[in-house]
């Protein structure tokens, strides 16, 4: 429990199986790694990947406790993944890619590492209807966190043009005023006049999508070629 500093349980709802390659992008503590090892077994392999130092060691030494063979800890940013093209079953994420400076590139990464067919399985806060952009700015000096937050329609529009299909955004936490009290209490604001502006308006989600499998990659790369896409 120390380990983990999410927003919901990726690996509960990725459906992951025997043998398969998991990648979970901004590891931290090693918790979703560590519980992804045990579902794909020996002969599959989890991988977690960490800008940070301290957190690459913690994950490590709870690799160490938990006698986990069948992972490894990279370091390198969810914006550059040092993996193969077509290399990973399933992609997971635990409140993440809502603190990344530049989505598009996250969600074309991640497009880029999985196998044809493979799936994307994140929980990350996002938002719904409209924020007032300087309320959105105020947050992000609040709960950095938060302020990075996609709305969920804009979630959606940007795994489909990364390529993704079956797109999905389910709310699995809608933060209420009470909550919006408690995150912005001791920081120097007015609670009572923020906490009902966002009040609903954020919510941590469980985010899927699926990379289109082989047959209609090749479409889609004939439908393209030679020029059409301007490549
Ligand atoms: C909120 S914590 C979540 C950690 C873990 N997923 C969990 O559920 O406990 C964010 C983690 O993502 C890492 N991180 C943030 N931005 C990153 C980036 N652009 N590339 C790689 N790691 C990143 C941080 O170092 C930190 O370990």
């Amino acid at each position: 429990m120390l380990a983990s500093l999410g927003c919901g349980n990726p690996t509960a709802l990725a459906e992951l199986r025997q043998g398969e390659t998991v990648l979970d992008l901004g590891s931290g503590g090693g918790i979703d790694v560590l519980l992804s090892a045990r579902r794909v077994g020996p002969s599959g392999k989890a991988y977690g990947l960490d800008m940070t130092d301290d957190m690459l060691a913690l994950a490590r030494e709870n690799q160490r406790k938990a006698g986990a063979n069948n992972v490894e800890f990279l370091k390198g940013e969810i914006e550059h993944i040092p993996l193969l093209d077509n290399s990973v079953d399933v992609i997971i994420s635990n409140c993440v890619i809502n603190l990344s400076a530049d989505k598009d590139r996250v969600l074309r990464e991640a497009f880029r590492v999985l196998k044809p067919g493979g799936r994307f399985a994140a929980s990350d806060v996002v938002t719904r209807g409209a924020i007032p952009e300087a309320l959105r700015r105020d947050m992000l000096l609040w709960v950095g966190c938060i302020a990075g937050a996609l709305d969920e329609n804009d979630y959606r529009l940007k795994l489909a043009v990364a390529g993704f299909e079956a797109i999905g955004v389910e709310p699995t936490r809608v933060y209420k005023v009470n909550d919006a009290r408690e995150f912005l209490s001791g920081k120097g604001v007015d609670v009572d006049a923020i906490a009902p502006l966002v009040d609903g308006k954020f919510m941590s989600a469980f985010v899927r999508a699926k990379k289109p499998g082989q047959n209609a990659m090749e479409k889609a790369a004939a439908f393209c070629e030679p020029t059409c896409c301007g490549a």
